[in-house]
This record gives structure tokens, C-alpha cells and sequence, in this order.
């Protein structure tokens, strides 16, 4: 059994675990950094069933007592009733400040789960174990917990590092293709801001032969701009890379389209109007575009650029007058560049298919 551990350097550090067969030794890799204690296991209705009874026997063979809440699986229930109901839970089952929770799940329960433990009595640790390949190299590492409110998503959260990351790379093998792919378009773009080595892989189409190192390199990327940017105020945005347009299109398509093959199109988008704008290299969008679809994540949607402007400036987390995009300059370098909004249209339509 093999297993990658990356060290993330933060306010606290903490080691993701990347391997095969990490489930059935839960207890073993909670014991090395907690006590044996109770443990409140949040997981979804699509996990639960799959996961959760091999994670709570190695946590009661280690000596710990699991307890379980599972909700029903989808963004729908990322709310405050949801997270009332796992803080509720939590109380009824006693748990102290020197219990733990355990994230069992993709990026919802993460969030929510991780919300959770980051204001039961003021805050218990908690260990995430992400199921998705999303939740593995984005939502689980960084330290963000949130849940959705109805004027915008992730609106309300905290900032609270997870004491341990365990990521089995076996729980993939049980995604549909749509949410692996999905996951997929995070880690290409985490090739665009600085990894040759994730783009070969993902261009030669062989992302699942080599799912350990993906996952590892991409958890690398995400710490690195993590640890220097820990409450996102300055270099973290560069994680934002084909989401300003992507976030627009996940509006405007009500949210019915999935985050990452909106970010996969944002990214396109992006590339070519750095190349209209002269900031991009010639091609990069006709790279990046062979790279998406091989994996098979869109590259183009019928929106128009009114109403993906529209998308855009709802952002309720947008600030002032200015926007910083982030443009690839080629495939595994990227730069910001600040424009006011104003320009957000123009820079839209030069992202349009049309426009090259
Ligand atoms: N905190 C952060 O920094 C951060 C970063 C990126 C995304 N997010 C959040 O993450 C969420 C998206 O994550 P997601 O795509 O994992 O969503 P998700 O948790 O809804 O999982 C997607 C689907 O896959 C299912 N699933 C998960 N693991 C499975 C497995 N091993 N086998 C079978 N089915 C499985 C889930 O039940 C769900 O139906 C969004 O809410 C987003 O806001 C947070
Ligand atoms: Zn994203």
C-alpha cells in the first residue's frame, strides 16, 4: 500500500494522506493525531451506504465511538437547516470540545461538516475524508467551510483548517463519470497555473491510471497558494482561475450546469480573450480546449455575454470597481490583470467562440 502525505503549512499544520485502502484504516490514521474519542461521522445518502459502516468499524477498532448523521445527498441540502440539524445532532449525542467530526464525503459535506465543527462550542477539530475527486484536491485542503444561503452560495462560513486529510483513492472507482470528470477540470486548471506534469497526463487522457499522483500534485498546487495566502486576501485568487466567467455561467444556467465543467468553459474563455487582449500566448486556447475535451468537460456554452455579464456582477462576494481575472500567459503560467468592470462585457465577448 502506497501513500502520498503532503504537509500543508498554515496557522496550523496538518498532513494529507493520499493512497489506496485509507477507508479500512481510519482509525489507525485518526489515532495518530487524536485520542480515541467520540466521533460524529457526517456523510450524504449517496456515501453513507457505500462507506460509511468500513470507516466507522476501523474508528471502533482503534478504540473510538463513532456516531453517524447522513443527509440527503446534493448542493441543495449545503444549508442552514442541514448544518442546524448536524450542530443538533452533535449536542444530542454529547460531544465535547475534545470530540471530533469526521467529513465523510464529497465537497457539500466537507463544507458543511467542516462549518460544523468550526462553531460547535466555539470549534472542535475535525478530519476530512473526501470521497469526490473535487473534494480530494479542492474543498478539503484550504480550510474554507461553508453553507449556501438563498441570496448566494457560501455566503456564510468560517475559516478552520481540518486537523488531517484522508483521501482513498479507491472511493473514485464508485463516482459517475460526469462528477469524476467534473473534479477533473479543477485539477487541469491547477496544470494551467503551474504543472506541466498534471497537463501530459490529463492531455494523454490517462487521468485515472495515474490518480494518486494527480490528486497529490494537485493537493501540492492548492497548498502552496494556501500557505501563502491562508485567509484569501491576495495570491489565493490566482485559485480563481476560469471562475469569474465559470461562477457566471453557473448563475445564469440556475445552477443546473455542474462547478467544474463551468470553470472548464471559464477557462476557455479566459484563454482566448487573453489572446484577443495579447496576453496569452497564440494557441494556448486551442491546447487547452484538446486538453478539456479529451476529458470530456465543455468548452463552450450558448449564453450571451449580457446575460453573463449579468451572472457576473451578481456576485455577491465581488468587491469594488475593479476585477482581478486571472489569464493564462501559456499552459502552466498565469498573470492577473485588474480591469473595472466596465470592461468585464468586452472581455466576455472576446471570449466568445466568435471572437477568434
Ligand atoms: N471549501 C472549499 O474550498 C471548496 C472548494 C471547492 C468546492 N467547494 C464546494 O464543494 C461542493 C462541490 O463538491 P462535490 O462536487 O464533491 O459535491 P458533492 O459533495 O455534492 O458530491 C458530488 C456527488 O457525488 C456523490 N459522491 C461523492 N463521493 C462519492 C463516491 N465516492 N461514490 C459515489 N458517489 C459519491 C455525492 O453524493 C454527490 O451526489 C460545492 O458545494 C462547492 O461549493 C468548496
Ligand atoms: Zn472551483
Amino acid at each position: 500500500m502506497s501513500t502520498t502525505t503532503i504537509r500543508v503549512h498554515c496557522s496550523r499544520d496538518y498532513d494529507v494522506l493520499i493512497g489506496s485502502g485509507l477507508l479500512q484504516e481510519t482509525g489507525k490514521l485518526v489515532e495518530e493525531v487524536h485520542n480515541p474519542c467520540k466521533v460524529a461521522i457526517v456523510s450524504d445518502s449517496n456515501v453513507a451506504p457505500l462507506y460509511l459502516d468500513k470507516v466507522a468499524a476501523s474508528l471502533s477498532a482503534a478504540g473510538f465511538t463513532p456516531v453517524s448523521f447522513v443527509f440527503p445527498a446534493g448542493e441543495a441540502s449545503k444549508n442552514l437547516s442541514v448544518y442546524a440539524d448536524i450542530l443538533n445532532f452533535c449536542a444530542e449525542q454529547r460531544l465535547t470540545r475534545t470530540d471530533l467530526i469526521v467529513a465523510l464525503g464529497g465537497g457539500v459535506t466537507g463544507d458543511m461538516a467542516g462549518f460544523a465543527a468550526a462553531s460547535y462550542l466555539r470549534g472542535i477539530e475535525y478530519v476530512q475524508m473526501p470521497t469526490s475527486l473535487l473534494a480530494a484536491v479542492d474543498s478539503s485542503v484550504g480550510g474554507k467551510t461553508a453553507v449556501d444561503i438563498p441570496a448566494g452560495k457560501n455566503l456564510v462560513g468560517a475559516f478552520m483548517q481540518p486537523l488531517r486529510v484522508i483521501c482513498d483513492i479507491d472511493a473514485f472507482e464508485t463516482l459517475t463519470e460526469e462528477v469524476f470528470h467534473d473534479g477533473c477540470a479543477e485539477c487541469i486548471k491547477y496544470g494551467v497555473l503551474e504543472s506541466p506534469r498534471l497537463l501530459e497526463i490529463f492531455a494523454e487522457g490517462t487521468a485515472k491510471e495515474n490518480i494518486e499522483e494527480v490528486v497529490a500534485i494537485s493537493v501540492q498546487t492548492k497548498a502552496n497558494y494556501v500557505e501563502n495566502d491562508e485567509f484569501d486576501t491576495g495570491l489565493r485568487r490566482y485559485l480563481n482561475l476560469g471562475h469569474t466567467i465559470g461562477h457566471a455561467i453557473e448563475r445564469t444556467a440556475n445552477f443546473t450546469l455542474m462547478h467544474g465543467h463551468c470553470v472548464a468553459i471559464g477557462m476557455v474563455m479566459i484563454a482566448r480573450a487573453g489572446e484577443g487582449l495579447y496576453l496569452t500566448e497564440p494557441g494556448t486556447t486551442e491546447k487547452l480546449i484538446r486538453i478539456l475535451e479529451t476529458n470530456e468537460l465543455p468548452i463552450s456554452c450558448d449564453f450571451t455575454t449580457e446575460e453573463l455579464l449579468d451572472g457576473a456582477l451578481a456576485d455577491k462576494k465581488r468587491k469594488g470597481d475593479l476585477i482581478s481575472l486571472i489569464v493564462p500567459k501559456h499552459l502552466g503560467e498565469c498573470l492577473t490583470h485588474t480591469v473595472p468592470v466596465t470592461e468585464l462585457g468586452t472581455i466576455i465577448d472576446l471570449g466568445k467562440e466568435t471572437s477568434v
